[in-house]
């Protein structure tokens, strides 16, 4: 009986140990692809904001606000980039809904 005890006990013990290593298996995963999803939504804000906007949220056109002093909100942002508004150009035909959430998470980067 003792020994039945210290089997399952043993038993437990792997089965924790294995699903401990199978969520840092995942983690790691997301990790990796999450900053190979953030490099080339970098690359996209490069060739469709940076123009206006500037490489590091500083606009260079009149018009643009400065990204680094928005005070929106995450939806607020996407909402523009989706719909757009006066010179701004509207994504919602351009860009699929990743992308644009992808760019409004990338904007916040820029606050000082
Ligand atoms: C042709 C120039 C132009 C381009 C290109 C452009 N924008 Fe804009 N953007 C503007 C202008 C102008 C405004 C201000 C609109 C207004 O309020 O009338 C603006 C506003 C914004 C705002 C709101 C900022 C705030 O807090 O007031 C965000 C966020 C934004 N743009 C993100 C982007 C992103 C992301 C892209 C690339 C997909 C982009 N913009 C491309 C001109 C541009």
């Amino acid at each position: 009986m003792g020994r039945l005890i210290y089997f399952s006990a043993f038993a437990a013990l792997l089965l924790l140990t294995s699903c401990g290593d199978n969520s840092e298996q995942v983690d790691s995963g997301a990790d990796s692809s999450d900053a190979m999803f953030m490099a080339e939504i970098g690359r996209i804000y490069g060739f469709k904001c940076a123009i206006c906007h500037g490489k590091k949220g500083r606009s260079v056109i009149k018009t643009a606000p400065h990204l680094t002093e928005s005070t929106m909100s995450f939806n607020e942002r996407v909402a523009i980039i989706k719909y757009g508004k006066t010179t701004m150009p509207p994504q919602k035909d351009v860009l699929d809904v990743k992308t644009i959430e992808g760019l409004a998470k990338y904007i916040e980067s820029f606050k000082e």
